[in-house]
């Protein structure tokens, strides 16, 4: 398995941002994990073209659920795909909550990317209330079977933990609850999806930063992470992406 470095700009950056692309490339072009960012959708097609060439994969952060038509405002899986994503982002905490996306919007959204040939990558995570209940496991659980699509393997299928209240807020689980989360979600995992759920990435996210990242990477079943503020600037991007090379 080649672990993921997966950095979500979310609506952030402009074309004047691409610089800390070519600085991240210039400081490592060749680590030995996967890179991944997932710009705004204004550009994608330009970070791809700064990329050319490059290891770094590019991704988007939603698609809708189908190919084409009357969606204004939308974009699909085959469209980012034809502006140079190979990922996906679906299901983050933020359009859960900003757009109300169920877990069934997310697996229709998921099986689109699958379909175009972009590989989803499916966030998943509990409120601080659902934490305080002692609900984690459940809402996991629950969100992992309703938002996993039809078919997925390890090749088109990534998943994130990001429990909402660590999302940036640079409050981190302890390591003894992301080691917890992240044996449920290879379990449950091999649940839905069998044997391929052995190779599929599981990324934890929120408030991952240089400092915390090494001893995040060091919990079993921890294949890499999904980065929002930290992915913005190269050096700090840099390295959580040397840390999981490392690790
Ligand atoms: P954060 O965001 O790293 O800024 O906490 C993570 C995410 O939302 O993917």
């Amino acid at each position: 398995m080649q672990k993921l470095a997966a950095g979500n700009w979310k609506m952030n950056g402009n074309s004047a941002a691409l610089t800390e692309v070519s600085a991240l490339l210039d400081s490592h072009p060749a680590p030995a994990c996967e890179m991944l960012l997932c710009p705004p959708a204004t550009l994608i097609a330009q970070m791809a073209w700064a990329a050319r060439g490059s290891v770094l994969k590019i991704g988007g952060q939603d698609c809708h659920a189908k190919a084409s038509g009357a969606h204004t405002g939308d974009i699909s899986a085959a469209m980012l795909q034809d502006a140079g994503a190979s990922y996906v982002i679906l299901g983050h905490s933020e359009r859960r909550a900003d757009h109300g996306e169920t877990d069934a919007m997310v697996r229709a959204k998921a099986e689109a990317a699958l379909a175009a040939g972009v590989t989803a990558v499916v966030c998943v995570g509990e409120t601080e209330a659902q934490r305080d209940a002692g609900e984690t496991l459940a809402v996991i659980g629950a969100q992992l079977e309703g938002s996993v699509p039809a078919g997925a393997t390890a090749a088109t299928l990534v998943v994130a933990y990001e429990p909402v209240w660590a999302i940036g807020t640079g409050r981190t689980p302890t390591i003894a609850q992301i080691a917890e989360v992240h044996a449920f979600l290879r379990a449950r995992l091999t649940a839905l999806i069998g044997a391929e759920a052995e190779g599929t990435r599981l990324l934890y996210g929120g408030s991952v930063k240089p400092s915390n990242a090494a001893e995040i990477f060091a919990v079993p079943h921890v294949d890499g992470a999904l980065v929002g503020g930290a992915s913005l600037k190269a050096a700090d991007f840099g390295a959580i992406v040397a840390a999981l090379s490392a690790a």
